[in-house]
């Protein structure tokens, strides 16, 4: 589909002041779309807006994701000023190590499923019943899309929140895709594989087939745009993906009992148990 026909596309982007948020709304931008530019830092957000194309046409909402009724208050307002949405990207997310005997890494690894997983549901909610109206009316253009990893593809060692979140949007998003296929809203699943951003640039390893932000959002778009329902970016990344899900668990286990693993956020020597006193049973937050 050539860039003239996503003119004046209405977009809302989640995670848009860092890595490939930024790049899809820069991309957009280029292309002539208004934008709904969310992420927590206002800064960062007010930074893009001004260096974007037609900045005075893209609106900020420095909120939460986790914050539902922020969410659709940004999106009743964006719909209200802007006559409806063409494609929400639900791009927000984080990632750190999660040991599973570390009582104080419990709640990062609620905090990852939380932010992945729940607030990509919150973020479409908003948006569903205009996005089906505006399909019912002939528009076949309204898209949710969903970020999911290859590191949900198979279970990461030291990464066990962030790849079951992921691997949870991805079943998520095609659970959404069959419900909304008669509505004529489409759901695409991008996964991408290593893209240069600040949440890989402090990975200690090596990355496969690392791909700049700007050219991961160039095909992103191209995909939203085209409606596909899944697509893993780099492709090189997809054949892995492919041969992975192949691959049987005792292979599977040999070949990635080794990998290099994410840092955590807190990094105990030892395993602690969780509070005596508290009385809630829940586990002690990270220091
Ligand atoms: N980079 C990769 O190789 C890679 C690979 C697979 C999947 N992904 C996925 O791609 C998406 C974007 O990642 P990235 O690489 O661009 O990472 P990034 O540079 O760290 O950007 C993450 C974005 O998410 C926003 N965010 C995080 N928590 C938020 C919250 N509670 N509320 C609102 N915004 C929040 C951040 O904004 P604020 O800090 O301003 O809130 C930031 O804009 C993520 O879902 C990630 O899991 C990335």
């Amino acid at each position: 589909m050539k860039a003239e026909s996503r003119r004046d596309k209405r977009v809302f982007i989640t995670g848009a002041s860092s890595g490939i948020g930024a790049a899809l709304a820069r991309r957009y931008a280029e292309e002539g779309a208004v934008l709904a530019l969310v992420g927590r830092s206002s800064d960062r957000l007010n930074a893009l807006q001004a260096s974007l194309p037609g900045a005075e046409r893209h609106w900020v909402y420095a909120l939460d994701v986790m914050d539902t009724a922020a969410l659709w208050a940004a999106a009743a307002e964006f719909m209200a000023a802007n006559n409806g949405i063409d494609i929400v990207i639900a791009n927000a997310g984080i990632s750190h190590g999660t040991l599973t005997r570390h009582a104080e890494d419990l709640p990062v690894f609620e905090r990852i499923v939380a932010t992945n997983l729940v607030a990509t549901v919150a973020t479409f909610a908003p948006f569903v019943e205009r996005m089906e109206q505006q399909a019912a009316q002939g528009d076949h253009g309204c898209r949710l899309v969903g970020i999911g990893s290859a590191a949900g593809i198979r279970g990461l060692p030291g990464a066990s929140a962030y790849s079951a979140s992921k691997a949870a949007v991805i079943t998520y998003c095609e659970s959404l895709r069959v419900e909304l296929r008669r509505s004529g809203v489409r759901v695409v699943t991008i996964v991408p594989g290593y893209i240069d951003t600040p949440m890989t640039q402090s990975n200690k390893y090596r990355m496969p087939f690392l791909m700049s932000a700007e050219k991961f959002a160039a095909q992103t778009v191209n995909a939203i745009d085209a409606g596909v329902s899944y697509r893993v970016i780099p492709w090189q990344m997809g054949v892995v993906a492919k041969l992975l899900r192949l691959l049987p668990n005792a292979l599977y286990d040999l070949a990635f009992a080794r990998a290099p693993r994410k840092a955590r956020t807190t990094a105990h020597p030892r395993a602690k148990p969780p509070a005596q006193n508290a009385g809630s049973g829940t586990a002690q937050k990270p220091e």
